[in-house]
């Protein structure tokens, strides 16, 4: 009898009797399925072409082979050294993972944090942020957020360290790079561990470095909503710290690392230990698949194209709100300043307009142009309130946060538009302010 390898979670090797990863594989009339979402359709045309695809995946049936794993495999290495590569930095830096949040409790694991301890996160951003603080009863620390980039403000910052802070977070919004180099600056001074939350950010550049590789961590999404996707879930954790690597690699599956030899998998399976090298943590299960992975480097592949598009769009859009007083277009960013443009960020200087950013929605929606909040005030969240944070008092300490969301800031939509559909809301925008200043 032949020899066949075996693969349940780590290769056995070849074997009379294997016992193989994948228990029931995907056969022609499944991947018709896929094909059929991923490119969906109608019309004669249409189902013809879908007719022939559907003959030659069964004739492909006959001939092909399965793949051996469909989890955590060499396309899931293949991808991490794509993006090593993308971001400049050396292999083993980058850990595919089944999301950005995922990420970030990877790094907040290594910061060691629980009840007691302070994390600096920016007063707006997305509850994903400081999902896993919350969760652990950390002490959520706002920080306010710049006027003009609405980021995190690291003079802010610097008033609200103390002993006890254990981390901060500095969030690239809509992929505009904070000021990194005043947050590495007070993470040496205080011996504080910096995370990007660059979930918007992935290609983005400050100083000539990719966004995300400058703090001891970074994270990135590739959920669908974002510049590119591992096919609608996915993200990276980036360590610069380098004995945590291996400890990360080992915490995206429970404790376990597949790339090295493991002769019991079910006793290899240990505790992760984190900066002070005392505290080990049990792990969670942020696995992802090949297909994910192949998704990834599919679109990372185009990546370039994308973000110039993107660029593109946003140059056109300022270009026609620029010069109009009141209207305070997105920044389009410099050689040390390359942004990613994940959102149009547009704000407005209320006292010209004669009146706030509410109305200039309000407005802009009845002439059809998509509002979506993505962020906003984290501290006014009800998973927040009902973790007994004070709207009120966290306010006062975030003045600028206040200003900022009620009176000046909105983000609109960039990508994907037509040139018509880019026309129309700049149109609608100019036309909003004229009301607005006309007391309409
Ligand atoms: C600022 C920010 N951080 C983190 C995340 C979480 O990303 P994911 O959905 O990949 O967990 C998001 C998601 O939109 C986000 O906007």
């Amino acid at each position: 009898m032949s020899k066949e390898t075996s693969d349940f979670r780590y290769n056995t090797g070849a074997s009379t009797v294997p016992w193989a990863a994948v228990g029931e594989n995907y056969n022609a009339e499944d991947t018709y399925e896929f094909v059929k979402f991923l490119m969906g359709g109608k019309g004669k045309e249409y189902n013809a072409a879908l007719k022939e695809v559907k003959a030659a995946l069964a004739k492909l049936a006959k001939v092909s082979v399965a793949p051996g794993k469909l989890s955590m495999g060499d396309k899931v290495s293949e991808v991490e050294r794509m993006v090593d590569k993308y971001l400049g930095a050396e292999e083993g830096s980058s850990l595919f993972v089944s999301n950005c949040t995922a990420a970030l409790e990877m790094g907040y694991r290594y910061a060691g944090i629980g009840p007691g301890d302070e994390v600096i996160v920016p007063a707006n951003t997305f509850i994903a942020t400081v999902a896993y603080p919350l969760s652990v009863g950390a002490k959520l620390v706002f920080a306010d957020v710049e006027r003009d980039t609405v980021n995190l403000d690291p003079k802010d910052v610097a008033r609200k360290i103390t002993k006890k802070t254990k981390i901060i977070v500095p969030v690239h919004i809509g992929g505009y790079p904070c000021d990194m180099d005043a947050f590495m600056k007070l993470a040496k001074k205080h011996d504080i561990v910096v995370m990007e939350d660059a979930a918007h950010a992935f290609g983005g550049e400050y100083k000539g470095r990719k966004l995300g590789t400058i703090g001891h961590f970074g994270c990135f999404s590739f959920h669908e909503v974002k510049n590119c996707t591992s096919l609608g879930e996915g993200g990276i954790f980036f360590s610069n710290v380098k004995e945590y690597r291996a400890e990360a690699r080992r915490a995206r599956f429970l404790g376990v690392d597949f790339r090295s030899k493991i002769h019991n998998w079910l006793y290899n399976i240990s505790l992760t230990k984190g900066k002070d090298g005392v505290t080990y943590q049990a792990s969670n299960n942020a696995s992802v698949t090949e297909i994910q992975a192949i998704g990834l480097m599919q679109q990372i592949k185009r990546y370039s194209k994308v973000l110039a598009a993107r660029k593109r769009y946003a140059t056109y859009m300022t270009k026609r709100l620029s010069g109009i007083p009141g209207i305070i277009p997105q920044d389009l960013g410099n050689e040390d300043m390359k942004l990613t443009f994940h959102l149009y960020q547009l704000q407005i200087d209320p006292e010209i307009v004669k009146g706030d950013v509410q109305l200039l929605k309000k407005k802009l929606e009845e002439k059809g142009v998509t509002n979506i909040p993505h962020f906003g005030p984290i501290y006014r969240f009800s998973a927040l309130l009902d973790s007994g944070y004070n709207e009120k008092k966290i306010a006062a300490t975030c003045p600028v946060t206040e200003y900022v969301f009620d009176k000046c800031y909105t983000h609109l939509p960039i990508y994907g538009l037509s040139k018509d559909q880019l026309a129309y809301m700049a149109d609608a925008i100019i036309a909003s302010i004229a009301e607005m200043k006309a007391g309409k």
